[in-house]
């Protein structure tokens, strides 16, 4: 092979091991019929690559393996929490962190803490716990992304931007008092992982500021975000990551977490703020839902693994070679012709299942049915990212339709080599030859509240 330029290699060498279990077709079949077409529902000893998320699966250092053994296990004022403290402070830069066990444990008391019934609250694109939080306290979300979010290939470099004119008639329609704030995604997780730009959060921040309405930030992958703002955003080339990260924080009132992502940990959340009165009511329900506010809901270990993470995800070289190994996976689908999400984003590749399974109706579930059969085909286990993820109108009971019908193949940090992406990547282009074949689904089973988690289907 010639090499056509420098290419980069892993800042790490890896210690301990983990065996992959490689199955039969008749097996992975029985497997999925069993599962009810739904790749949650499989059991993980039958997956071979496991690209259903990057949240809580990521490989932990020595260091952070080390840490565990200091972590204080008191159940009040652990030595750990401040250690926790002081590191999100330090990189996120917001005065008040309160740990939770898990990203939505924190979008539970943020939701609670600052929204009244009736209220509507802005974000750019939803994320599935996300709005559900926000509905079950009451609010009503309403996106306000840039139209580019929607199309799946596009060459604009920051398609999670919040589009300024939608943000503003959502303002003028109902009136600033019924907006309870706006959620920044960063990047979007439901739009393929797609960043948004230091000026736009920059201007989201004015424009909500001019009117009285606070900014909350998910900041569960905001480290990527970061590093996309340092490759592509003028200005920006010769500042650090953890730089870009903390400037970008700045522009907004509080945050969430999930620290299962860019912390590196199995699991973990945060909410941050710098408003003491919101600090202190979120003090106050975190005890109800979670724990002492000096743990959350997590073990002192767990507190030491996420500060640790913290200080490795920041370094420029750990976030470059994560989102290059999702880039490398990209190419290779994309430079064989498979419909993939442009540009690549950040946290995995993004198939467009309308694309794949032109024939399929999305009633008929295509990308439920392309993750089922990718399953199929090769062991690699993906999600649904569609119509099924989107739910139903809270209001009218009827499906939402999404634009986008993605299947979701999310890279854990740290865990796959290039060779398993070669492979990965070789099945899903053999499939691609066969895809008219390809038959839908029907939903037998429904449950009430993220129904894509459960949810069982039969093939048509
Ligand atoms: N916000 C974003 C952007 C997320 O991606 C997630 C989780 C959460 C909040 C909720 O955090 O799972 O710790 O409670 N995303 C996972 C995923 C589940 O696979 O994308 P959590």
């Amino acid at each position: 092979m010639a090499f056509t330029k420098k290419p980069w290699a892993e800042p790490y060498r890896i210690k301990v091991v983990e065996p992959l279990k490689t199955t039969t077709l008749e097996h992975r079949l029985q497997c999925m019929k069993e599962a009810g077409w739904n790749t949650f529902l499989l059991h993980a000893d039958d997956v071979y690559i496991d690209l259903l998320t990057d949240s809580g699966t990521n490989a932990m250092s020595d260091l952070q393996w080390s840490k565990m053994m200091v972590g204080d296990e008191a159940y009040a004022g652990s030595r750990s929490f401040y250690t926790l403290e002081e590191m999100c402070r330090k990189y996120y830069g917001y005065k008040y962190i309160v740990p939770t066990h898990q990203g939505r444990g924190a979008e539970n008391l943020l939701s609670k803490c600052t929204i009244t019934p009736g209220q509507y609250v802005a974000g750019n694109m939803y994320f599935t716990t996300t709005r559900q939080h926000q509905e079950i306290a009451g609010g009503t979300f309403v996106d306000v992304i840039i139209d580019e979010a929607y199309k799946s290939v596009s060459d604009h470099p920051f398609k999670g931007n919040i589009d300024l004119n939608k943000f503003e008639k959502l303002i003028k329609e109902k009136g600033a008092e019924n907006v309870a704030y706006i959620t920044v995604g960063a990047p979007v997780n439901m739009a393929g992982g797609q960043p948004v730009s230091m000026e736009n959060m920059k201007a989201v921040s004015a424009m909500a500021h001019k009117y009285g309405i606070k900014v909350v930030l998910d900041a569960t992958r905001n480290i990527e975000n970061a590093y996309f703002i340092q490759q592509r955003e003028p200005g920006y080339n010769n500042r650090s990551v953890e730089d870009i990260n903390r400037e970008f924080c700045s522009y907004s009132d509080a945050a969430t977490v999930s620290a299962k992502k860019d912390l590196y940990v199995n699991i973990g959340g945060l909410v941050m703020c710098n408003d003491p009165d919101l600090y202190d009511e979120l003090r106050s329900l975190v005890v109800v839902y979670e724990g002492m506010p000096t743990y959350g809901g997590l073990a002192g270990r767990d507190m030491e693994a996420m500060a640790q993470g913290l200080i490795e995800a920041v370094q420029d070289e750990t976030i470059a070679s994560r989102i290059k190994q999702v880039e490398y996976f990209g190419k290779l689908l994309q430079e064989a012709g498979i419909p993939i999400v442009l540009p690549i984003g950040g946290h995995g590749v993004f198939i467009d299942a309308k694309k794949f399974y032109s024939h399929i109706p999305q009633e008929q579930f295509p990308a439920q049915k392309l993750a089922a059969d990718i399953y199929i085909e090769c062991g690699v286990r993906g999600m649904e990212r569609g119509i099924v993820s989107a739910g139903r109108n809270k209001d009218t009971g009827d499906h939402y339709y999404p634009e986008l019908e993605l299947v979701r193949l999310t890279i854990p940090r740290r865990v796959y080599t290039q060779a398993h992406f070669d492979v990965a990547a070789y099945s899903i282009i053999e499939m691609y030859k066969n895809r008219d074949k390809a038959r839908g689904l029907k939903m037998i089973y429904e449950p009430k509240y993220l129904r894509f988690f459960q949810a069982r289907f039969e093939e048509l």
